[in-house]
């Protein structure tokens, strides 16, 4: 009884995969969770609300305006109930509506609502899973930080043979299974991590500065999932668009020497530092408090170093475990551990920002783990938000390694 207590709530929407929504229930409610399932209009083509409804032993619901308890508000209620929303089969049109914020029927409203973990399970035909649409709407979900059970490969009801068949109930139920037991284990309760993420901006005068690309997506998700795995966290950030995570304590920077302040004040009592910052490595020579006034002829803007964070943490830490990034276009793994040494941390994260689906403003990443140990490993395309997980827990196996036995 894996499962024991969990409230999920499974939201099946239309497509022929909802026979193995059947088989999931029966198995979700075997490993002792609370079932309850909502379905859209057209899942309800395919299978009745009865056969669900004996396989959760919960009432099934359908409809937003079918209100049974005056006391609450059905979808509201749901939302609020569930510890875990489980939409499969997933189809495009759902996956779509939720990308784009619509709420038109019972299930696209409380996933609005909900604020529990959602995973979603795509099931559909191979090419309207390739379809840019479709990718784009999954690309937007993943940044917003719905999780996803990626669909298998194999025969498909449509007669063609590729990737868009539900997973199988069994790999969903572990997924559910390991989520939980990650979740309930919080691997790094009583930690203290320092992240710092987005870009740094240089002042030339009132209206100018220089910056970078760095839009904090990476940052924000090691943040969130930090906090998710118990740690106390602080995110130092520069000026980005993203919101901050919740539970996290939040210090809002701009330039590369207030970041410089932020950290190093915190660095004694911080267990795991984590620079994914893109910090600007020059600033104006000088800054105006005025406006600069164009002149005749071309203009030359002397530019001076800013501090190295990394470089300082490293010098001074203790105890700490140390990650820096890495952004390079060309020999990355060489570039990567020059930096590593240089800069005395435990690991760089390294990426080509020039690969397709890497580096900047992008919702994936593709990274190489370079390690003080001398290993690399590197991971193929991911979301961020797995890149962080991945990340976190290569650190806790690394600091337990380094644990004194007792
Ligand atoms: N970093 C820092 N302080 C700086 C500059 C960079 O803490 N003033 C950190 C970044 O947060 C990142 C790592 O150092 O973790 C990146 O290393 P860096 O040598 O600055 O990378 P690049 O600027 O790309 O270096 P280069 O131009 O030499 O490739």
């Amino acid at each position: 009884m894996t499962l024991q207590g969990k409230r999920i709530l499974l939201c099946v929407t239309g497509g022929i995969a909802v026979y193995k929504a059947c088989a999931l229930t029966s198995k979700l409610t075997q490993q002792g969770a609370d079932v309850k399932v909502m379905m859209s209009k057209s899942a309800k083509q395919f299978v009745t609300p009865l056969t669900f409804q004996a396989l959760s032993r919960n009432e099934v619901y359908d409809d937003t305006f079918d209100e049974k308890n005056p006391k609450v508000i059905a979808h509201i209620d749901l939302a609020d109930w569930a510890d875990l929303v489980l939409v499969a089969p997933a189809t495009a049109n759902m996956i779509g509506k939720l990308a784009n914020g619509i709420a038109d029927d019972m299930i696209s409203t409380t996933l609005l609502a909900t604020t529990a973990p959602v995973w979603i399970a795509p099931a559909m035909n191979v090419h309207m899973y390739d379809h840019p649409a479709v990718k784009k709407n999954i690309a937007t979900l993943a940044s917003y930080g719905y999780r996803f059970v990626e669909p298998s490969e194999g025969y498909l009801a449509c007669g063609y043979i590729g990737k868009g068949r539900l997973e199988e109930p069994e790999k969903i139920v572990a997924l559910m299974e390991e989520f939980f037991a990650k979740k309930e284990s919080q691997p790094l309760k009583g930690k203290k991590v320092l992240i710092t993420a987005g870009p740094t901006r240089e002042r030339l005068d009132p209206v100018r500065f220089f910056t970078n690309r760095s839009t904090g997506k990476m940052g924000y998700a090691l943040a969130e999932v930090a906090s998710s795995f118990g740690a106390d966290v602080t995110l130092v950030s520069g000026p980005t668009s993203l919101v901050p995570p919740a539970n996290v304590e939040f210090v809002s920077v701009e330039s590369a020497e207030e970041m410089y302040q932020a950290v190093i004040e915190r660095l004694s009592d911080s267990d795991i530092v984590i620079k994914s910052a893109a910090v600007a490595d020059y600033r104006p020579k000088q800054t105006y408090l005025q406006k600069m006034k164009k002149q005749d002829g071309d203009l030359m803007i002397e530019l001076e170093r800013t501090k190295d964070i990394l470089k300082e943490i490293g010098k001074r830490k203790t105890t700490q475990y140390v990650v820096g990034f890495a952004a390079e276009t060309n020999d990355v793994e060489h570039y990567a551990r020059q930096k590593l040494e240089k800069k005395n941390a435990d690991m760089i994260v390294a990426n080509n920002v020039i690969t397709a689906g890497a580096g900047f403003g992008t919702d994936t990443n593709i990274v190489t783990f370079v390690k003080k140990d001398g290993s690399t490993k590197t991971l193929p395309l991911m979301s961020k938000h797995e890149v962080a997980e991945k990340l976190f827990e290569e650190i806790i196996s690394d600091m337990k390694e380094d644990e004194p036995c007792k």
